[in-house]
């Protein structure tokens, strides 16, 4: 199986990576994972990237550069030193500057937990929640200049349940989550798309 190198920008606790990693390991996801980057000096991710071996595992710290831009282009280089041909945000908590985003164009992806264009934001399942939706899920979507704003490649749907907190049910979102982006990432690298306007028309 050809592994496509990849990177993974994260400022959390790196569940989705740890899934990747694993599933890349056991050849389930058509991916290698060279450069994990992070913003987060304590980021669990982080960990998680050395403990298994990522090639470049990189705490990038904001305030070491004067502006977004500035940043993202370190962060920019340090993927493309390393021959990466796909970015995937798993838990990344900052906005891109569109030089970023341009610079990756259709080959950056993003995962919300919530079932876009609903719920965009920081707080996906708890919006979902406090808004009283009856269902939510999570959503693969391609990155542009609008935050959670891009094209969708893939949703999962998770039911709201009567006595569902907000961790209780982004739990359980999570758990889709898990699913649903290494097998959109593997679709992605083995069969492509193509844009009809917003809409994802996969080639498989
Ligand atoms: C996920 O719920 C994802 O949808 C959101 O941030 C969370 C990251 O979780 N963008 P983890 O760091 O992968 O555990």
């Amino acid at each position: 199986m050809i592994h496509q190198p990849i990177a993974v920008m994260a400022s959390g606790h790196g569940t989705n990576l740890a899934v990747l990693l694993e599933q890349s390991s056991k050849d389930q996801c058509p991916v290698e994972v060279r450069v994990v980057i992070s913003n987060k000096f304590d980021a669990p991710a982080l960990r998680i990237a050395r403990d298994a071996g990522v090639p470049t595992v990189l705490f990038i710290n904001p305030k070491e550069y004067p502006n977004r831009i500035a940043f993202d282009k370190a962060c920019a280089q340090a993927i493309k030193d390393a021959g990466c041909q796909w970015v995937v945000l798993a838990g990344y908590m900052r906005i891109l500057s569109s030089e970023f985003v341009k610079s990756f164009e259709n080959q950056l992806i993003n995962i919300h937990p919530s079932l876009l264009p609903a719920f965009a934001g920081a707080d996906g399942a708890g919006d979902a929640l406090a808004y009283g939706a009856k269902v939510a899920g999570c959503t693969v979507h391609v990155v542009n200049e609008e935050v959670d704003g891009g094209p969708i490649l893939a949703q999962a749907v998770v039911p709201v349940l009567n006595d569902d907190t907000r961790d209780s049910l982004h739990a359980r979102i999570q758990l889709e989550e898990y699913k649903l982006y290494p097998e959109t990432i593997r679709r992605l690298v083995e069969h492509g798309y193509r844009l009809d306007g917003r809409r994802v028309i996969w080639n498989d």
